[in-house]
């Protein structure tokens, strides 16, 4: 079975100069990904320059095929006066292949809608990009499973059977916090998503590091993870993947 694992880099690092350093540091541990896909999502400023660093790989990398580029968000119009937003053919041209939606940051903090999670959705499906959509409860209540159907279903809203997308379960109150879910609880949340998402890929995310992951992976019933703090730490990093590449 394939799985993924998603770099998210969030706000981070500062300069290019870092970015390109972490990216090359996990491109060593990344050389050998047999069953794995990795999927680094970096801040819009730094997709440039990781973008050409991917190109240059390609050449020479046996695992290259196997590495990809993605957003961390994305604007549902394709052009115009639209102050500070980032549209899906600017990212097509950059190599992006996938976009994260719906981030519980950009949920919570920013204010993002379900309904404006699903305009983005639809657009990022529009212009040839794979949605990562991200959904989780903010707190874990008897009736979490109610929630995660709503947030769900108003955000895959008009999406037709066929489209291809990746759902990232991550519960807000794992992420960033040291506290991962239970991989069983996790696997019932993710049992409830499959029936209403079909055949896309579940990832888990939220406070996944090189103890956990073999859990998840093992215990949860997902095709990979969605890692935020840990992807920042190419050592770490490096483990995950390596015992998510077994
Ligand atoms: P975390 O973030 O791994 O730092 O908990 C995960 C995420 O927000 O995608």
């Amino acid at each position: 079975m394939k799985k993924i694992i998603i770099a998210n880099w969030k706000m981070n690092p500062q300069s290019a100069k870092e970015a390109i350093s972490l990216f090359d540091q996990v491109i060593k541990a990344a050389a050998r990904l047999k069953n794995l896909d990795l999927i680094f999502c970096p801040p819009f400023v730094w997709l440039g320059v990781i973008s050409e660093k991917l190109k240059k790989i390609k050449k020479i990398l046996p695992a290259a095929g196997r590495i990809f580029l993605g957003a961390q968000d994305i604007f549902w119009q394709s052009r115009g006066a639209f102050t500070g937003e980032i549209s899906g053919p600017m990212l097509k041209n950059l190599d992006c292949q996938y976009v994260i939606i719906g981030h519980s940051e950009r949920r919570w903090i920013i204010g993002e809608t379900n309904e404006i999670v699903n305009k983005k959705f639809l657009a990022a499906l529009n212009f040839g990009l794979i949605p990562i959509l991200a959904v989780g409860e903010k707190e874990r209540k008897k009736d979490f499973l109610d929630f995660l159907k709503n947030q769900l279903e108003e955000s895959i809203k008009d999406v037709s059977k066929e489209a291809k997308f990746i759902i990232a379960y991550e519960p807000v109150w794992a992420i960033g916090t040291g506290l991962p879910d239970r991989p069983e609880d996790t696997e019932l949340a993710v049992n409830f998503i499959k029936k209403i998402a079909g055949e896309n890929l579940i990832l888990y995310g939220g406070s996944v590091t090189s103890k956990n992951i073999k859990s998840f992976l093992e215990k949860a019933g997902v095709d990979g993870a969605l890692v935020g703090g840990a992807s920042l730490d190419a050592k770490e990093f490096a483990k995950i993947l390596k015992i998510a590449n077994l």
